[in-house]
């Protein structure tokens, strides 16, 4: 008796956790999607392909596995330093254009890259 009660606390302890869970994962969902949106307005597949759609010269497919979320975001706001700091050679080399993005949008963008995993 003891162990079949146990067990269904652990059940609904378990039910308990992943029900508190999806809030959060709608919202990554959600600054994912705006991240997609800023990414098309921006125009970032000019330089680059993800899912083989864009430019196929730098492809971000992975990236999310690849690199932190700080370098992420460095990339963006300061891809010279970035660049020098990759060693990256790739011409053009990516611009200095973002840095004045709203935040709301730049931190959609990471979340974006983050999930390209
Ligand atoms: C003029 C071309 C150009 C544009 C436009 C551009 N990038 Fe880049 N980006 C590059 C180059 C070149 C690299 C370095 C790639 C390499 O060395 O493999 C790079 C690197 C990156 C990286 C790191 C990739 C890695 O594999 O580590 C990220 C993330 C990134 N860009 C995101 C963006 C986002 C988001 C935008 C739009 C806001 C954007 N880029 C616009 C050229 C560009």
């Amino acid at each position: 008796m003891r162990r079949s009660s146990l067990t269904t606390a652990c059940f609904v302890a378990v039910i308990a956790a992943s029900g508190s869970a999806s809030p959060a994962a709608a919202q990554d969902a959600a600054a994912v999607k705006k991240g997609q949106e800023v990414y098309a307005a921006q125009k970032c597949s000019v330089c680059h392909a993800i899912g083989g759609q864009g430019n196929k010269a730098n492809p971000l497919d992975g990236v999310g596995a690849k690199i932190s979320a700080a370098d992420m975001r460095q990339w963006i706001v300061d891809p010279t330093a970035m660049s020098a700091k990759a060693k990256s050679e790739k011409k053009p080399p990516m611009p200095n254009r973002w840095a004045k993005l709203p935040a709301a949008d730049l931190d959609a963008l990471v979340a974006y890259m983050l999930s390209l995993k």
